[in-house]
């Protein structure tokens, strides 16, 4: 046995009740003085209408703020200093992506609704982790009510499927594939091989979002053993090449035992033809993957719902509410059609500290057996406690007022001919181009990136750019419902007037 006195501080005093200092920070009555004059500046925050993107800070000058309020160690416990926490509350503020300004029109991360904030605030302090049924009674009731809830739009057999929460989509991803493969490979986990017909293989839209590929070479998949769809002009896979590529696939030794779906595309937005997919997954036995991190809310609309026909045939869905379900990040439910698959992703621990050797009724909440996390935060309670205060139908009306505002725009810019329209919007995500004639073809692709960052730089907008067959586009992703037309029409003659600058000023040199 290790020696005791390694592992314990040496004792300065005979006193066994805990310091001043210590009570001090426990402090009920100082706890909710502080969150009352917190949410007193958030409520200004939130009710700022000014037009903001992001003020990027220099690191080293963030570094320098951040540091100059940290105690030190001479210091000892600090005394409470509710300025210091102002200053820290107001530096994490100001230094973010204004998330509800007009201004936010880039990232897929949402403006909250502002009460998920209270309920995360109160997971904060109640501190219940997910996982396990006795930690998180209520996460655990929550998560069980949310899955019926939204399974109800999927449309699987209610007492037949499964859900489970995961930190972000990418995790969600990564859990599918590990499913889906230990479901055709199903010696894998005693032999480490894979056995089989050929080596294991994954397809998936050219367009597919990277955290697919990143899993499947976690999975030990490589880049070989990935069978890349095309894409049409509107960046959906094209369905009718399908079978040719995964025969090919086939007669290359590849078992191809899971083809990827995107229900939304990250860069243009874009829904995969779930039906005709799943008509040829079915055939040839493969699992049907939807990534829906994005897309998947449009299933709350019933206006909106029709984009993932036929997603009553995949075998998993990728959902991540934090984006079109406008709660704080993570949130992300990864659904199985067949419950049995959910325990196939990760082996049954047998570690005695969590799995019960007399399992009782409370067990069959658990869900550590279905995650590669073991401590998880209770992602689901800002979820529910909206749809329980307000139902369903104010989710519907902010996805189809974004979606419809994402259309509004597209005309806007139709009429504009000194930009490139690059598709028709399917959701509330759209890729353009600034193009005014004379522009060389080389010098577009550079002209795109340096007008995102000069936009970014100037604070007003937030904007993002990706690659639309090899060539830079600007992208917006309206999340923020108080983004009008105005503020559109505004933003591209901000980018016109960047545009212009840099290429009169030599900027793209
Ligand atoms: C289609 C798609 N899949 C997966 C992800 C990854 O999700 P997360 O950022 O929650 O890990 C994203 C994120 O943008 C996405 O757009």
């Amino acid at each position: 046995m290790a020696d005791v006195s390694e592992d314990c501080p040496p004792s300065t005093s005979r006193r066994t009740a805990p310091s001043e200092s210590l009570s001090a920070a426990f402090d009920p009555t100082l706890f909710r003085k502080n969150s009352e004059a917190v949410a007193a500046r958030l409520e200004s925050y939130l009710a700022d209408p000014s037009v903001r993107g992001l003020r990027l800070s220099e690191p080293g000058v963030l570094s320098r703020a951040a540091r100059a309020l940290m105690t030190t160690e001479r210091e000892g416990v600090a005394d409470f200093d509710e300025n210091r926490l102002a200053a820290i509350v107001d530096l994490y503020v100001r230094t973010g992506i204004q998330v509800h300004s007009p201004g936010y029109m880039g990232r897929q991360f949402s403006g909250t609704v502002p009460l998920a904030g209270v309920i995360d605030f109160v997971s904060s302090v109640v501190n219940q982790p997910s996982s396990y049924y006795e930690a998180g009674q209520l996460p655990a009731m929550a998560e069980r009510i949310m899955a019926d809830e939204l399974n109800r739009f999927i449309g699987w057999d209610p007492g037949g499927f499964a859900m489970v929460t995961t930190s972000g989509g990418s995790l969600a991803n990564l859990t599918a594939l590990l499913a889906a493969r230990n479901r055709a490979h199903p010696g894998i986990w005693a032999r480490g091989e894979p056995g089989g017909r050929g080596r294991p293989a994954i397809a998936v839209g050219e367009d597919v979002h990277y955290s697919v590929t990143r899993a499947a070479g976690v999975l030990g998949i490589g880049e070989t053993q990935i069978v890349r769809l095309p894409v049409d002009a509107q960046g959906r896979i094209a369905a009718r090449l399908v079978p040719g590529l995964l025969a090919a696939a086939e007669r290359r030794g590849l078992q191809v035992f899971c083809l990827v779906a995107s229900a939304g595309t990250t860069a243009l937005g874009a829904f995969d033809p779930i039906d005709e997919l799943a008509a040829i997954t079915a055939r040839r036995g493969i699992w049907l993957h939807v990534d829906g991190a994005h897309g998947a809310s449009l299933l709350v609309s019933d206006a909106l719902r029709h984009k993932l026909r036929g997603i009553d045939r995949a075998d998993s869905l990728t959902w991540d509410a934090h984006k079109m379900l406008f709660v704080p990040a993570p949130c992300t439910l990864l659904f199985y059609r067949d419950a049995r698959d959910a325990p196939g992703a990760f082996r049954r621990s047998t570690a005695s500290y969590v799995s019960d050797e007399e399992p009782d009724a409370h067990c069959e909440f658990d869900s550590g057996d279905r995650n590669l996390e073991c401590t998880k935060r209770p992602m689901i309670m800002p979820l529910w406690t909206l749809w329980a205060m307000y139902g369903r139908v104010l989710f519907a009306e902010k996805i189809e007022h974004l979606c419809r505002m994402t259309q509004e725009a597209h005309a806007i810019l139709l009429d504009e001919p000194d930009f490139e329209v690059l598709h028709r919007p399917e959701a509330n995500i759209m890729c353009f181009r600034y193009r005014p004639v004379g522009v060389a073809e080389e010098r577009l692709h550079r002209l795109q990136l340096r007008i995102r960052k000069q936009i970014r730089l100037a604070g007003r907008f937030f904007i993002s750019k990706v690659d639309v067959q090899g060539t830079a586009a600007l992208r917006v992703v309206l999340m923020n419902h108080q983004i009008g037309p105005e503020h559109f029409r505004d933003l591209l003659a901000e980018i016109r007037g960047t545009g212009d600058r840099l290429l009169r000023d030599g900027g793209l040199d």
